[in-house]
């Protein structure tokens, strides 16, 4: 069900379902506003059990309506237990959610289709995005599907393989010399300037509801459960917001039952606002990032603060992992459990194991761990991991000298 209007998160005044992305009078974030008597009286279970095998499933949800024609559509991606890894850390049962199974391999596609939907709405024929990788891609890729044209800022410095995901949909690549916020700040300025759809700007109240979808099927996969606690990733803090509010809104469609899940999220220490916000008590400040988790290296997040409100919340935490801990814990993973994530995930596992350690998780505990990202765009850190044997193509040789099997 389309949204009736949005709203401002920190004021409440109300605007109406255009493009817009922040509060006229206090600059804070807008976010769409459902009939939540009709959804009470709509949604169910076998409702959304009945629907597509796609995050068009929970359309009730939505500030868009589902496409009749869904192409590329993302989301109900593999929830898949992880009994070796879980053993390892010490915990009852580790889940990993593999956004990675999405059709540009990370869960951008969910904020993506959704923005692309109301860009289509509004009649914009340009899809545009500031981007540290993957949202480049998922912009580029949902234009190419619809017919859209895609314009897209990335810092000049980005991942090759990063760049190489996303040119092939052939997107105008804007490489913009400076940081990621340097990227988002100029995008903010075009958007008054171009009758573009910027996904993360004048698009962003329908983009960031489309993460709400990671938490509505974590729950349906588990059987209309909640788990103890999830494991997320924080770049500008939108993902890690909108879980929250996605458990929140089931519980509040009597969907599922308990508490909200205790959310932990992640950041790198060479790009780490949001965990340093949430260690101090206040709000958070601005840094210069200096981290090889690049897709998380968002020095000014946008959604920070509500972050850290989420996971006071909800009794979580949030982290900062180690720079030379990242590319180990992607081993870690590929090795324990056969998915390669990215560096991001790198860093979300780095604060499952701090969770661990703090002693907030352990033998009672059921957790999932988001993969929302792959390791093929950012092999970097795990180059050193692989020392391959050179051998003769000479099965004897290989038995008696190599092996040295008699
Ligand atoms: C793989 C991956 N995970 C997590 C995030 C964090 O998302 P958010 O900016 O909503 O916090 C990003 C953002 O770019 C990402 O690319
Ligand atoms: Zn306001």
């Amino acid at each position: 069900m389309p949204a009736v209007s949005l709203a401002c998160r920190n004021c409440a005044a109300e605007y109406p379902t255009t493009a817009t992305g922040t509060c006229a009078t206090c600059f804070g974030p807008l976010d769409p506003v459902y009939d939540w008597e009709q959804l009470r009286a709509t949604v169910s279970r076998e409702r959304i059990e009945a629907g597509p095998a796609s995050i068009w499933r929970y359309a009730d949800l939505l500030p868009v309506s589902a496409p009749e024609d869904a192409r590329l559509a993302p989301g109900m991606t593999p929830l898949t237990p992880a009994p070796r890894l879980a053993a390892q850390l010490g915990i009852a049962e580790l889940w990993l959610k593999l956004d990675t199974a999405n059709p540009t391999h990370s869960f951008k596609d969910r904020v993506v289709a959704v923005a692309a939907r109301k860009a289509q709405e509004l009649g914009f024929e340009t899809l545009s995005c500031s981007s540290t990788g993957n949202l480049a891609g998922a912009v580029a890729a949902r234009a190419a599907a619809e017919g859209l044209e895609a314009a897209v800022f990335v810092p000049a410095d980005l991942e090759p393989e990063k760049l190489a995901a996303a040119a092939v949909y052939g997107p105008r690549i804007y490489a913009v010399d400076g940081t990621y916020d340097h990227c988002s700040r100029l995008s903010v300025e075009l958007s008054f300037e171009l009758p573009w759809g910027f996904v993360n700007v004048n698009l962003r109240s329908y983009y960031a509801e489309g993460s709400k979808t990671l938490a509505y099927e974590i729950a349906e996969q588990l059987g209309w459960e909640t788990p103890d606690a999830v494991v997320i990733p924080i770049a500008s803090g939108a993902l890690y917001h909108k879980v929250g509010q996605g458990f929140d809104e089931l519980r509040r469609l009597g969907l599922v039952g308990g508490t909200t899940p205790r959310l932990f999220g992640g950041q790198a220490e060479g790009c780490r606002p949001v965990a340093t916000a949430f260690a101090s008590g206040s709000r958070v400040t601005p840094v210069r990032p200096d981290s090889i988790a690049r897709s998380l290296a968002i020095g000014n997040p946008a959604d920070g603060d509500f972050a850290v409100a989420t996971a006071r919340a909800t009794g979580g935490a949030i982290y900062a992992v180690p720079e030379e801990a990242i590319g180990e814990n992607m081993a870690l993973l590929a090795g324990t459990t056969g998915v390669f994530g990215e560096t991001a995930t790198g860093v979300t596992l780095g604060a499952l194991r701090a969770a661990v350690e703090a002693g907030e998780l352990g033998p009672g505990s059921r957790v999932v761990l988001l993969v929302t990202g792959d390791g093929l765009k950012t092999p970097g850190p795990v180059a050193h991991t692989y020392e391959p044997v050179a051998i003769e193509a000479d099965a004897d040789a290989f038995l008696d000298d190599v092996l040295a099997v008699s």
